[in-house]
């Protein structure tokens, strides 16, 4: 099994989603599992799509949020929950997205739970990078039977730098004694690393932003991901 997930962040509209999704679906995936993370307002009802962020809540007065009435209204059962992004621009803490993930899990929802490291902890080695990636794990369930865990190093997400193989290997290897769900890999996963990354051991899958904006391109990826696991 490989998970290949498209996380679009803040690109694209509701119409160029929708037609990214037609073309997408016109090859047939065979055993990779295929997700997008579109924003809000490009949502559509199709078992492809899974939600960036949502708050941890059915409805209520939370400015500039969306909670489970409005997912459930496009039939969304998967959501990225501590995206670095959230975490450091947003100013997500741990408590809250512990919060997420309960909700989210009590509501059956499959969570791509992110973890990862900035480069002041990554040059400290790997075990001070463990240390901070066990911090993230703080309140995450990690039996939870729809967990998948993307490791993305803050340091090569959109960066074009992605991890060296080597560091790769060796997060995933020590991420995999807390838990044996998935663990797919994500930053500057593009069309000439994927295949390398997708061969190491321990690598279930990859997330992969800025690349998979290009339909064509993603759909090389899972052509790639289709050969190799
Ligand atoms: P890039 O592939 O653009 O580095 O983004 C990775 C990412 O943050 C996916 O969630």
């Amino acid at each position: 099994m490989c998970i290949v997930a498209a996380n679009f962040k803040m690109h694209k509209t509701r119409s160029e989603t929708k037609k990214y999704i037609d073309e997408l679906k016109k090859m047939d995936f065979k055993d990779v599992k295929v997700t997008v993370f579109p924003p809000f307002t490009a949502f559509i009802e199709d078992e492809l799509i899974g939600a960036q962020n949502a708050y941890p809540a059915v409805n209520g007065a939370y400015t500039g949020e969306i909670g489970l009435e409005q997912l459930n209204e496009f039939n969304i059962k998967k959501i990225l929950i501590g995206h670095s992004e959230r975490r450091h621009i947003l100013g997500e803490s741990q408590e809250f997205i512990a919060k997420k993930f309960d909700f989210y899990k009590k509501n059956n929802f499959e969570i791509f739970y992110c973890v990862g490291e900035p480069l002041e902890v990554r040059k400290n080695g790997l075990k001070a990078v463990i240390e901070y990636i066990k911090s993230q794990f703080i309140g995450i369930d990690l039996n939870y039977d729809k967990l998948i865990i993307a490791y993305e190093p803050v340091w090569a997400i959109g960066t074009g730098v992605s991890a060296k193989l080597e560091e790769i290997k060796e997060t995933h290897a020590e991420i995999r004694k807390f838990t044996s769900r998935p663990i797919i890999y994500g930053g500057s996963v593009k069309l000439n690393n994927i295949k390398e990354i997708l061969s190491i051991e321990n690598v279930d899958g990859v997330l992969v932003g800025s690349a998979s904006l290009d339909v064509n391109v993603f759909k090389e990826m899972i052509k790639i991901a289709k050969d190799i696991k």
